[in-house]
């Protein structure tokens, strides 16, 4: 009898060691889940929440990333279409708007050499629209309107050593991106495949952002010009985070408490989005885009190159109707951008987006005309 109690008891207290060492585990488990990716977040970003307003030429300047940076977020700002002035204005703006971190992206293609008979070709095929809105063709410009970064961005940006810099089209030449590193930024960069990833990665990023095709915008696209073979957010994050070893940003089609959470759930350590924060008030998207975003058009997005001669992903109109989204007519990036700017100045004057790149990603549905900081913390309520 007594020993039968014995043995009840010595069964009993085994049970509950075990029962406190899988309690113990599971806790530590938990903990390292929700730590790990958290502190890397924060050593990464500098910010708050694991979450980045994603660069937007054309669309905002330093405000809306003042304001996403006082929500807690990592404001950006996009450098791609400020001359040099300009960008220094903006990042003194910024820099006294908030004492928090902020992130500033820069393209960094290889600048074209113009091909006059490509440009003659464009500016014919573009004639019949010219005549339509009565514009002069020789109105146009021929200068490309997005500068790559440069030692003389590089001059102007180091001053400021913001917590990130971004690049998007790969990265610049190593002497560039080693002044970067030395003055201190953490330095990310756009992928759409996994080679993209792993070239980022063996070229010394601190992060990959994993740009799926839903994305709007240009595609961060530098190995490949292949846009069929694209792959979307989902599948790329999870392909990416295997492929390497350092953390991964999810962009494309995050618009939303329930996207952001998904994100985190298959390994991102942050999510970055763009066309949520294309409605604010502190955006300064034009008023013929804001007027397609607020409307059932923003559900037909497309991939095209006919604005800029690169694949970007906007809001279908009439110039993508017409002249084919993808077309080995227009100039190579940024050339094609310049004989269309005419054109898309009379047809915004007129209340018509016809000509006018209205980026926007495959999901408008966080779309609203609703403070930055609001967007921002309902994103973060999926955290
Ligand atoms: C209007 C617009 C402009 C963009 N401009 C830039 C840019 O200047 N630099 C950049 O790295 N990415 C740019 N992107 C791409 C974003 O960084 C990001 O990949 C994209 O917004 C994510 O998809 P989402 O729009 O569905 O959130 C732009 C996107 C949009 C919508």
């Amino acid at each position: 009898m007594v020993s039968s109690q014995a043995s009840r008891f010595r069964m009993t207290r085994g049970r509950e060691r075990w029962r406190t060492l899988s309690l113990l585990v599971a806790r530590l488990r938990e903990l390292l889940l929700v730590t790990a990716p958290a502190s890397s977040w924060r050593e990464l970003l500098g910010s708050d929440l694991p979450i980045i307003q994603a660069p937007m030429a054309g669309v905002q300047d330093h405000v809306l990333a003042v304001a996403v940076c006082e929500a807690g977020a990592l404001g950006s700002l996009p450098a791609a279409l400020m001359s040099p002035v300009v960008l220094e204005g903006a990042l003194r703006k910024l820099s006294a708007g908030t004492s928090r971190p902020y992130n500033v992206n820069f393209f960094c293609h290889v600048p074209p050499r113009p091909d006059a008979e490509r440009e003659r070709n464009w500016r014919r095929l573009l004639l019949p629209y010219y005549k339509e809105l009565g514009v002069d063709p020789e109105a146009a410009s021929s200068g490309p309107a997005r500068t790559p970064f440069s030692e003389e961005i590089a001059d102007i940006v180091e001053p400021f050593r913001p917590r990130v810099v971004s690049f998007h089209f790969g990265l610049p030449s190593s002497e560039l991106l080693g002044r970067v590193r030395k003055w201190g930024s953490m330095i990310i960069s756009s992928a759409t495949t996994v080679d993209e990833a792993l070239w980022l990665e063996a070229h010394g990023v601190h992060a990959v952002i994993a740009q799926g095709f839903e994305a709007g915008g240009h595609r961060g696209m530098f190995l490949t010009n292949d846009v069929a073979t694209q792959v979307g957010t989902f599948a790329l994050l999870r392909q990416i985070v295997r492929a390497v070893e350092c953390p991964v940003i999810a962009t494309g089609g995050i618009a939303d408490a329930e996207g952001v959470r998904a994100a985190m759930a298959l390994g991102a350590t942050a999510a970055q989005v763009g066309t949520a924060y294309l409605l604010c008030p502190e955006s300064t998207t034009s008023t013929v885009h804001r007027a397609a975003l607020s409307s059932e058009v923003a559900r037909t997005t497309a991939i095209t190159n006919v604005f800029s001669g690169r694949p970007a992903r906007g809001i279908v109109n009439r110039l993508m109707r017409e002249l084919g989204y993808l077309t080995d007519s227009a100039p190579s990036f940024p050339l094609a951008a310049s004989a269309l700017s005419p054109l898309r100045v009379a047809a915004e004057k007129a209340g018509s987006g016809d000509f006018s790149p209205m980026w926007c990603g495959q999901n408008a549905t966080g779309c609203r005309e609703l403070p930055a900081a609001v967007i921002t913390r309902e994103l973060a309520a999926g955290l």
